[in-house]
Order: C-alpha cells, then sequence, then structure tokens
C-alpha cells in the first residue's frame, strides 16, 4: 500500500514535473529531506505533504537563483517546516495575538508608558538621549543569552519572547549567571491575563501576570512540555528566579528601539511571519510582502549591525537551532520590516 502511494506521487511528480521544468526536485530529494529532519508521516498522507514540500522546493530554488544574481539579500531553505500546511504552520510555530484592549490603548494603564529618549524622560532615567550609538551590538554570545529554545508545536511564541528579557536581565543581577525559566508556567498559569496557552498570546500579558504573581521559576523546576497544563505554580512556595517590575511600550521608532537594546538589553517584538520568513536560511531578510498585514508572531531583538551596505537587527527565535542562523535571523533595519517596530517593549525587574 505504502509502495503503491509513493508509486502513485512519483509518477504524478513526473508528470507535473516534465510540465513545470523542475525535475531537480524529486522523489530522491525528497527521502533525504525526510531523512535530514527524520519526517514519519501517518498513512495516506504522504502524498500531500510530498506535493507541499516540491512546491515549496520550488519557490526555494526560484528565491535562491535570484539571490545568485543579487536581486535579493538572502537565502531560503526546505527546513523542516517545508512540508507542513499553512494551518500546521499557524497552530504550532506562531501563536501571537495583540490583545483587543490594546488596539484601544487601554492596556496596563498602571505600567505602560511610552519612552522616547530623544524628548524628556522625567525623572525616570530609563534611557539616556545622550550616548555614544556603537556600529554594531552582538548579545548573542553574551553570557546572559540563553541557548535557542524551541517551542516545538506549541503555538506560545508569546511565551518565548516574553521569557528571553526576563532572563536576561535575572542573569545581569546574578553576575552573569545564566538564568533559564519556565515558559511552561506562563502557558499554563497566565490564562487569566488573556492567554491561550498553546493557542496563543501576548508577552506583555505575561509580564503582568508575572508581575502579580512574584515571579518566574526556573525551566528545571517547571520543565517545559510544548502543551497546556493545568497550573503547578504555588505562589510564595515555588521558588522564583525572575522578575518584572515594569515595562515600557517603546515608540514605533527605530532609533529609539536600538537606543534601548544598547542601554538596557533584549526587547520583544512582535511581526508578520510570511511564508519567505518561515523558510529563511541566511543573509539580511528583506521581504516587502510582510511589511504590512497582522502581526502573528514575535521575536527578541538581540542586536544590530551593517553588513554589504545594508543596516540589519539580530532577532532571535523560538523555533530551535536548526532553524536560519543557529535560531537567528538578521532583519534589514530602519524600514519597519515585518512591522517589527509596531509592538516593541521593554521589560525591566
Ligand atoms: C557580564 O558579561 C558582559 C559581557 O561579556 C561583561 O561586559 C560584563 O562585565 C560582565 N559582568 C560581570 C559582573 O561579570
Ligand atoms: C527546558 O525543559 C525541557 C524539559 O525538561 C528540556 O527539554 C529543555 O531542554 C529545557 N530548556 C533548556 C533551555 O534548558
Ligand atoms: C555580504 O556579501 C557577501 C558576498 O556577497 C556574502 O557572502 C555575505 O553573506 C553577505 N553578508 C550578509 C550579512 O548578508
Amino acid at each position: 500500500m505504502r509502495l503503491l502511494t509513493l508509486l502513485a506521487c512519483l509518477i504524478v511528480a513526473t508528470i507535473m514535473a516534465a510540465a513545470n521544468d523542475d525535475s531537480d526536485i524529486s522523489m530522491v530529494m525528497f527521502t533525504k529531506f525526510k531523512k535530514r529532519y527524520r519526517k514519519t508521516y501517518s498513512k495516506g498522507t504522504q502524498c500531500s505533504y510530498f506535493r507541499r514540500w516540491k512546491n515549496r522546493k520550488r519557490m526555494v530554488n526560484r528565491h535562491n537563483q535570484a539571490t545568485a544574481l543579487g536581486q535579493t539579500s538572502f537565502r531560503l531553505v526546505d527546513n523542516q517546516f517545508a512540508d507542513e500546511s499553512d494551518d500546521e504552520w499557524k497552530s504550532k510555530l506562531l501563536g501571537l495575538a495583540i490583545p483587543g484592549e490594546f488596539n484601544a490603548k487601554k492596556l496596563g494603564i498602571k505600567e505602560l508608558t511610552s519612552i522616547d529618549p530623544e524628548k524628556d524622560v522625567g525623572d525616570r532615567q530609563i534611557l539616556s538621549s545622550t550616548i555614544t550609538i556603537p556600529s554594531s551590538l552582538d548579545l548573542r554570545r553574551h553570557p546572559c543569552m540563553p541557548p535557542i529554545k524551541s517551542q516545538s508545536s506549541c503555538g506560545a511564541c508569546w511565551a518565548f519572547i516574553a521569557t528571553t528579557p526576563v532572563e536576561f536581565q535575572s542573569c545581569l543581577r546574578n553576575g552573569n549567571r545564566t538564568v533559564i525559566l519556565s515558559e511552561q508556567q506562563l502557558i499554563d498559569c497566565s490564562g487569566l491575563y488573556g492567554n491561550y496557552g498553546c493557542r496563543g498570546g501576548f508577552y506583555t500579558l505575561a509580564w503582568d501576570y508575572l508581575f502579580d504573581i512574584g515571579g518566574q521559576t526556573t525551566n528545571s523546576t517547571y520543565p517545559y512540555r510544548a502543551a497546556a497544563g493545568s497550573c503547578q505554580f504555588k505562589p510564595d512556595v515555588t521558588r522564583v528566579s525572575g522578575r518584572v517590575s515594569r515595562y515600557f511600550y517603546l515608540d514605533s521608532n527605530e532609533r529609539t528601539i536600538l537606543s534601548a537594546l544598547l542601554q538596557r538589553g533584549p526587547i520583544a517584538v512582535s511581526i508578520v511571519a510570511n511564508s519567505k520568513f518561515i523558510l529563511y536560511s541566511s543573509g539580511i531578510f528583506d521581504d516587502e510582502t510582510c511589511k504590512e498585514g497582522t502581526v502573528n508572531h514575535g521575536l527578541v531583538l538581540v542586536g544590530y549591525g551593517t553588513a554589504n551596505g545594508t543596516s540589519f537587527w539580530i532577532a532571535r527565535n523560538s523555533w530551535g537551532p536548526r532553524w536560519g542562523q543557529n535560531g537567528y535571523i538578521l532583519m534589514k533595519r530602519n524600514v519597519n520590516m515585518c512591522r517589527l517596530a509596531d509592538y516593541a517593549f521593554l521589560a525591566l525587574p
């Protein structure tokens, strides 16, 4: 039966290949792809995964040909997500939802403060406006940057974005001793704050929860399961290792964001993730189609620089170290790429 399905796939593929002149994309390559990412499919589904992979592989090849001709600044790859449907991407990889109240500018009135270091920041002294801006910053190898994590098949990117800045700030306070905190706590316990576990959420709601409950425990105390469950965190009993006392909604201005990153550490942002983003491999991501649309994913900005005359951000994803550049992506700076400047937040202990 399996052999027959495969054979049928192959015949259809061969006919289509002849018609589309992409005979280089073969069943043999698909077999290699499956092996590389240890893919197994349930009965009867292989053909549709093959067809999807094939279409994506064709797009990847076309894109990379354009890159080779100097027409784009980044490369794509048929990575571990290349055979999955748009629905699978949506439910497993993404998971960011801007709260309704947020759009009405009512969110977190007690702590939400918009800051712009170019203007008067009052007596809070969160950011100084008189600093020298170095040409680059890269916190990827800073002792306080935790290893790249993987949300696996749980649409809780929001919990990962919320956690990195807390880990970083806690580590700084700890004399650079790495702190690895529990996304699972946020997934299981912050429902009352408007988050939906593996079905979406927003990082500021997770910080609201942490502020009220007293803090975040470690991943080893409350390990990641990639599934939502009942809350195991006991206030005043479970030991906390990370705290949030305030957070700031940064002006949608990449100079403000850069200044905050430089002076205070990682910045949580939301983006519009499209298929090219998902299949990103290397180079500086620059795509017109994600400059508009609904934000559906988030990242953490951890650095910036300029290469080949193009300014970029270094952004951290939560899709494991095999995605992109060891889990990170370079994104074009100063063009609000994928709307990354629209929901930028700084959280402090
Ligand atoms: C923490 O690490 C950073 C980056 O390596 C370094 O600049 C800083 O001095 C370190 N701080 C302490 C307290 O060791
Ligand atoms: C967090 O906990 C899970 C489950 O024990 C583990 O698989 C994962 O590697 C941990 N993450 C880190 C960054 O240590
Ligand atoms: C800059 O250009 C060189 C040569 O084309 C390329 O190898 C390199 O990857 C580029 N750098 C980035 C960050 O894209």
